[in-house]
């Protein structure tokens, strides 16, 4: 499939087979969204993999959109690292970035996702995000 079928192709999806996603096409999607483009180039992005239930489960306890994760082989958090950004001005534009990224290559390789957004500046996502944050 050529990138512009993956782009064009590309629909969120709720409900997982179940099989797990191979460590072949986990690297490949990880690559995928580290090949993003960044402001100034650099990548203040981190990837965590929940394959485990003890982490993965725990998502839908403070996203209220997100109980589809509980059924998923595995999720991955994308999260900025304000550190690496000189200005912390687009880490968010970076973050999403690598985010289409990761979706349009899991397209490719016949795997399902969705993107549940966790705003920091708000909607009931944030909110519940903003609990998890050190005062
Ligand atoms: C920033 C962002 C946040 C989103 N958050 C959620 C979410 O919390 N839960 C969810 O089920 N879908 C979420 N989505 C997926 C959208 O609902 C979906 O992309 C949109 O309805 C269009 O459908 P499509 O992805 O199949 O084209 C989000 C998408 C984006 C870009």
């Amino acid at each position: 499939m050529d990138a512009l079928e993956a782009i064009m192709t590309r629909r969120s999806i709720r409900s997982y087979q179940d099989r797990p996603v191979s460590e072949e096409d986990l690297e490949k999607l990880l690559r995928a969204a580290m090949a993003a483009p960044s402001a100034r180039n650099e990548q203040p992005w981190h990837f965590v993999v929940a394959r485990d239930p003890a982490v993965k489960d725990r998502v839908p306890d403070y996203h209220p959109y997100a109980s589809c994760v509980r059924q998923a082989p595995l999720a991955v958090l994308v999260c900025a690292d304000l550190e690496e950004e000189s200005h912390r001005d687009y880490w968010e534009q970076n973050c999403a970035a690598a985010v289409e990224n990761l979706l349009v290559a899991a397209r490719s390789l016949g795997l399902g996702t969705v993107w549940l957004g966790v705003s920091p500046a708000g909607g009931k996502g944030g909110r519940h995000a903003r609990a998890l944050l050190p005062a």
